[in-house]
């Protein structure tokens, strides 16, 4: 029990730290550095953003690890849930669209952390008038991915008590 309680105690604080995180960004950080001037403007988000990729990703890599924990307590695999007996229950395509939409939240975090987050960086150094485009884009892409994160708190609680 002991076990099981850790193991739900840090799955949700991982939840509360990624999506809590992305939503102090979007809400209250992003606003704040676009009324400084563009090159304080970028080294600050270019900051930001470096510190918070780490966090993010140690939250993905305890919310897949907790999460895989919780499963097997429920007495499921990662095998079960792609048979027709698990899909049959309403919990199981609650599961199932859970895990698609994380799936897609770590898509959009490597592209957005990996890929346009450093080549925003770059071009506000280079270009700054011509990163807007880039950096409107990347932005958007952090917003569906907060979108996606407040979807699966949604279906993690269907899930547990649905
Ligand atoms: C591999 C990915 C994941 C798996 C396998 C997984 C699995 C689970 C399971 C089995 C439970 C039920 C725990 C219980 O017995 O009480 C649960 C609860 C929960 N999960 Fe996940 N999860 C995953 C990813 C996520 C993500 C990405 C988030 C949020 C961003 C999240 C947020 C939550 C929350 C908040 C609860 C508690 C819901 C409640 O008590 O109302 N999980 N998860």
């Amino acid at each position: 029990m002991p076990g099981y309680l850790a193991s739900v105690y840090l799955h949700q604080l991982a939840a509360l730290i990624w999506v809590g995180g992305m939503l102090f960004l979007t809400l209250v950080l992003v606003p704040v550095a676009l009324r400084l001037e563009p090159p304080r403007r970028g080294a600050l988000l270019a900051d930001v953003g470096r510190r918070f990729r780490w966090v993010g990703w140690a939250c993905i890599i305890v919310l897949a690890a907790t999460g895989l924990l919780l499963l097997g307590r429920r007495g499921i695999t990662p095998a079960d849930i792609f048979t027709g007996a698990f899909l049959a229950e309403p919990r199981g395509v609650v599961m199932l669209s859970k895990l698609v939409i994380f799936a897609a939240m770590v898509a959009l975090s490597i592209l957005h952390d990996f890929v346009l987050g450093p080549q925003v960086t770059r071009a506000l150094q280079a270009a700054p008038q011509r990163a807007a485009g880039l950096r409107r884009r990347t932005s958007w892409l952090a917003r569906a991915n907060l979108a996606l994160g407040l979807a699966v708190l949604v279906l993690s609680a269907l899930l547990v008590r649905g």
